[in-house]
């Protein structure tokens, strides 16, 4: 072997080394996989071509001339998943704690580009203790190329976060940015700063997992989407979520071969909502029952649980499902549920994925807090994300669809294609009995029986407006169609909305209530 060669693989094999041996084995001792590791089991076999692995940082303050390792922290480049093209990167904890230095960004930014120019996903894999310290304001400006490519990709390439290690400052932003992030049980981490600095900062002292573990972003802050058991079930997560979207927003998500029967109707779909009106039923069953076998995948499912967003397939295509959850909180939306299904909304617009809404709620959750925490702001997102959208838009109201929120849950007035109803569906301004109070207040003031004749008064208004008859008779609902129909109705009315074209009036960009 001739001495260029020998140079180049004893470079090459110094980056694949990273931060050394030393460093590698404590990786694996906190269970966490190596950047090559990670891509190795996400990519497929031998697809992987990397660029800059023999980049180094060019910053000599505290010692850091010293610690010059190829690749600098983070390994980048493009590769298949399940024959699909995309770009990666995956920190290396192992050089300084994956921090991002002005090479590291470079590298990142550099894919992110060319992901942009090929119309391809970018999938950043975590592992990162936020900006290089040691480089100072110099870090600080190498995220803020980041995040101008994070905002201008935003709807264009779909872009997934999975953190895989302890993230912190900018380590979160970015991901925050994308589209999806995933969180891996035991080993992520998302914080602005760590327990360390808000004990300094603030007295309180908190474990990370409680200030930033998954379950605490799954749950509670919404920050996450997905939560996996293990690294490794986090990355076969990608996988998955990949499946349902498309290279690009120019493009239609993938088709699967069906492996369920388009006409299948489903007679447990006829006894699913219960003769009691406050009686919960679960929304799950009924959304397991329409699309295609087993092709459910839910989306914040710990996160805002009186709504449920998430992709599946219907006759082989993906489509976006939004719906109220009665077994929650009734399934009245509030701040929480708000945000969660505007996002749901936005992005499944953003790349082409047709929504079918399932409504069942009683309205808006009242109440000081939510008033006071913004549900007027928050809930507003829903209207504005479903307005906006111009996918296909399928509505089915299966109970209640009650005042605002009847509307705000892609109401036929909100661009809906097609609204159906169960015979279950009751759509109306309010409740019978606060109508009732309202309506014939007088009346019962004066009765010498109010009890009697306010259960006569909500009778009538029950027989009247409680149904799905006045909807379908002003043109609100499309058609009441029996539960069981529901599947072959959705296949056939997507198909037909599969060519739709629709446009927004020309505009830099709208104004979504923040
Ligand atoms: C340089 C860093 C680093 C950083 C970690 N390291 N973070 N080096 N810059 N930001 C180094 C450590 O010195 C250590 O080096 C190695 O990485 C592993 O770190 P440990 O602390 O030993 O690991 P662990 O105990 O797992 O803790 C990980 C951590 C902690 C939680 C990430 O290191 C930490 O709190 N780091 C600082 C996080 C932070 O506040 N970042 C915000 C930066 S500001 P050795 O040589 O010992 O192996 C920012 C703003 C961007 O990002 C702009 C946003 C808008």
């Amino acid at each position: 072997m001739n001495d260029d060669l020998a140079r180049l693989r004893e470079m090459r094999e110094k980056a694949v080394v990273g931060g050394g041996e030393k460093r590698i084995a404590e990786q694996h001792k906190r269970g966490k996989m190596t950047a090559r590791e990670r891509l190795a089991a996400l990519l497929d076999e031998g697809s992987f071509q990397e660029i800059g692995a023999l980049a180094t940082h060019n910053c000599s303050d505290f010692g850091m001339a010293a610690q010059r390792y190829p690749g600098d922290g983070v390994v980048a480049g493009f590769g298949k998943i399940n024959g699909r093209r995309v770009a990666i990167f995956a920190h290396d904890f192992t050089v300084l704690g994956g921090s991002l230095s002005v090479v590291q960004s470079q590298k990142i930014c550099r894919v992110h580009d060319l992901a942009m120019e090929s119309g391809i996903p970018l999938i950043g894999l975590n592992d990162s203790g936020g900006a290089r310290i040691q480089e100072g304001v110099r870090s600080l400006a190498a995220y803020g190329e980041m995040f101008t490519r994070n905002v201008l990709a935003s709807g264009v390439i779909p872009q997934i976060s999975v953190i895989l290690g302890p993230c912190a400052g900018g380590a979160v932003y970015s991901p925050a940015l994308t589209d999806f992030v995933i969180m891996a049980e035991g080993t992520s981490f998302m914080f602005i700063t760590g327990p360390e600095v808000i004990k300094a900062v603030t007295g309180e002292q908190v474990s990370a997992v409680d200030l930033g573990g998954p379950a605490v972003h799954n749950s509670r802050s919404g920050v996450a989407h997905l939560l996996a058991a293990s690294e490794a079930q986090a990355l076969e997560l990608v996988k998955l979520l990949l499946s349902y979207l498309p290279q690009n927003n120019t493009e239609d998500p993938p088709q699967v071969v069906p492996h369920d029967v388009a006409d299948r109707m489903d007679d447990r779909l006829n006894e699913i909502v219960p003769a009691r009106e406050n009686e919960p039923y679960d929304m799950h069953e009924v959304i397991e029952a329409v699309f295609d076998h087993d092709s459910f995948l839910e989306i914040h499912p710990y996160f805002a649980r009186n709504a449920i967003v998430g992709f599946a397939r219907l006759d082989g295509h993906s489509v976006g499902i939004v719906a109220n959850q009665p077994a929650h909180l009734a399934g009245a939306l509030d701040i929480d549920s708000s945000d969660k299904i505007a996002r749901f909304v936005s992005t499944c617009d953003a790349f082409n994925i047709p929504l079918v809404t399932f409504v069942d709620t009683p309205g808006y959750l009242p109440g000081v807090d939510q008033e006071h925490y913004g549900i007027i702001r928050h809930g507003s997102k829903v209207i504005y994300a479903f307005c906006q959208a111009t996918v296909p838009k399928i509505t089915i109201v299966t109970r209640k669809a009650m005042g605002g929120a009847y509307v705000a849950m892609c109401s036929k007035q909100m661009r809906s294609d097609l609204a159906f109803a169960w015979p279950s569906a009751q759509i109306a301004v309010m409740g019978a009995v606060g109508a009732v109070r309202v309506l014939r207040r007088k009346e019962l003031a004066a009765a010498g029986d109010p009890e009697a004749l306010e259960g006569q008064f909500v009778a009538e208004y029950h027989e009247r407006f409680m149904n799905p008859y006045m909807a379908a008779d002003t043109g609100q609902i499309d058609e009441v169609i029996e539960p069981r129909e529901t599947r072959p109705r959705l296949v056939r009315a997507l198909e037909v909305l599969r060519t739709k074209v629709q446009q927004n009036p020309p505009k830099k960009h709208g104004i979504i209530p923040m």
